[in-house]
């Protein structure tokens, strides 16, 4: 046996040369970011085959696995970190939450407990008081500190699914659904995949709902949301969304809402990272009324740049939250007075990943947040203004944040030309948007949305695009 497999809790040399290999290559990767091709030089076979050996009878040295790691890793990172990843909607790893990350890891907590962690329990319930506080939702709202916007979404589902059918005098949790009232579910016909999914996981099914009809910019349609709700025979389930994923527009929370409540509905909003606007005076106009909803899922590893994975969901009314969640086993700690992880999340042993989000929020204060949420959308504008002035480029989208659709040519041939743009942009590598679907056209589609974005990294964006289609015309015409 390898002598340094020893287990001893004092660090033998070993581990702590790969404890530091580990952070002097984090600070090299990091410091170094901008300078590496955007995307992956390496293919995902070849990526395989390099891990992929059979495991070794006798192991490694600490310090040589890491140094394997990242011999093998080299070339194979995608630069999400950086200010030229344009990319789905995702946030950058603010480094004061990797070096906040790192102690999570270090500190090897199982944050299940409020009464075995109690450190990690005060950053936590720090964190969800601010974000409650910031994004101007009601103070007594239960929260919990989940994986991402895909499971805040689920959680809030099934409260919801909980509330309803409390109403209704049948208990959820207990009887399960076999003979449950049924009640109807109304959704945005422009909603992202992930409050689908979290109806599946609620076992309310994700084609038996209502789609609504939308607007030219994803906004649930009003008169057509009226129609939709006179159909409900019960109170129904209304599921909205602050920040489409396309063109970052907000459903009009402020005429829907009293509609939804007046029929004795429950209101879930994805707002994964959309609902970061109404952390701002100046911009909170936007999503007016979105604090009157029974539900909200947000993100922390989008907007507010926390390293992955951190999301978070609030719940206006505590008690259907932890009913819908909380386990409890004769083995375990009693709850304590205060916030209690599983109380409100679907995990028993859970990583401490609101540790990061307190130590962003700690640095940035309020005024850095609301800096980081105007920058990101005036930069949105920016790129849009450039990219509109160049014939042929079309920006199909008013901004309403931080998202930017844009399509290249006319319809007919357009829609090749706009992936052969987005190929060559992704070639390059100076810069890395995605693709997506928006207006029965294929489009490139920008996020505006990490750490470090200024106006330089965003007109590099635009040149990539325009240097792209003038080629792509010139090689097609
Ligand atoms: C509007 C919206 N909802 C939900 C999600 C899913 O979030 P996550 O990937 O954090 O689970 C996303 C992700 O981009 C999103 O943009």
């Amino acid at each position: 046996m390898n002598e340094d497999r020893r287990c001893d809790s004092s660090l033998s040399q070993e581990q702590r040369l790969a404890l530091e290999k580990a952070f002097s290559a984090a600070l090299d990767y990091r410091s170094t970011i901008k300078d590496r091709p955007a995307r992956p030089t390496l293919s995902l076979d070849d990526a395989v085959e390099r891990f992929r050996e059979p495991l070794s009878e006798d192991g490694m040295r600490d310090v040589d696995v890491i140094e394997h790691i990242l011999r093998c890793a080299d070339g194979g990172l995608h630069q999400m970190s950086a200010p030229s990843f344009f990319g789905y909607v995702l946030g950058g790893s603010h480094p004061v939450g990797v070096a906040a990350d790192i102690l999570v890891s270090a500190w090897g907590q199982n944050a299940g407990s409020a009464f075995e962690t109690p450190a990690v329990t005060g950053m936590e319930r720090a964190v969800c008081d601010w974000v409650i506080d910031l994004l101007g939702l009601p103070r007594e709202s239960g929260a919990g500190i989940v994986t991402g916007a895909s499971v805040a979404n689920m959680v809030g589902v099934m409260s919801a699914r909980n509330a309803l059918l409390a109403e209704r005098g049948w208990n959820v949790e207990k009887n399960g659904l076999f003979d449950a009232p049924a009640f109807p579910v109304l959704i945005s016909g422009e909603a992202h995949s992930a409050p689908y999914a979290a109806l599946r996981y609620a076992g309310l099914g994700a084609d038996r709902v209502t789609k609504l009809a939308t607007d030219a910019e994803g906004r649930v349609a009003e008169d057509a949301f009226r129609e939709a709700l006179e159909t409900c025979q019960a109170p129904p389930l209304v599921i909205l969304q602050a920040g489409q994923i396309n063109t970052g527009a907000f459903d009009p929370f402020e005429a829907l809402i009293p509609l939804i409540k007046a029929k004795g509905g429950w209101v879930h909003v994805d707002g994964a990272f959309g609902l970061w606007l109404s952390a701002v005076p100046e911009l909170k106009h936007r999503l007016a009324c979105v604090e009157n909803a029974d539900s909200w899922a947000v993100d922390l590893h989008k907007w507010l740049n926390a390293p992955f994975d951190a999301g978070m969901v609030v719940v206006r009314d505590r008690a259907p939250l932890v009913a819908s969640m909380s386990a409890r086993g004769s083995y375990l700690p009693e709850l304590t007075g205060h916030w209690e992880p599983t109380d409100s999340t679907p995990e028993l042993s859970r990583r401490a990943r609101g540790i990061p989000s307190y130590a962003i929020l700690r640095h940035l204060g309020r005024s850095g947040v609301r800096e980081l949420v105007v920058r990101h959308c005036s930069l949105a504008e920016r790129l849009a203004g450039k990219l509109s002035r160049e014939p042929g480029i079309h920006v199909l989208n008013e901004i309403h944040s931080n998202q930017v659709a844009l399509a290249c040519g006319d319809r007919e041939r357009g829609d090749a030309q706009t992936s052969q743009v987005l190929e060559r942009i992704q070639d390059r590598s100076k810069v890395y948007p995605t693709h997506g679907e928006w207006a029965g056209r294929r489009i490139i589609r920008a996020s505006i949305i990490g750490y470090a974005m200024q106006e330089d990294d965003i007109d590099l964006l635009a040149s990539e695009v325009i240097e792209a289609w003038r080629y792509v015309q010139q090689s097609t015409t």
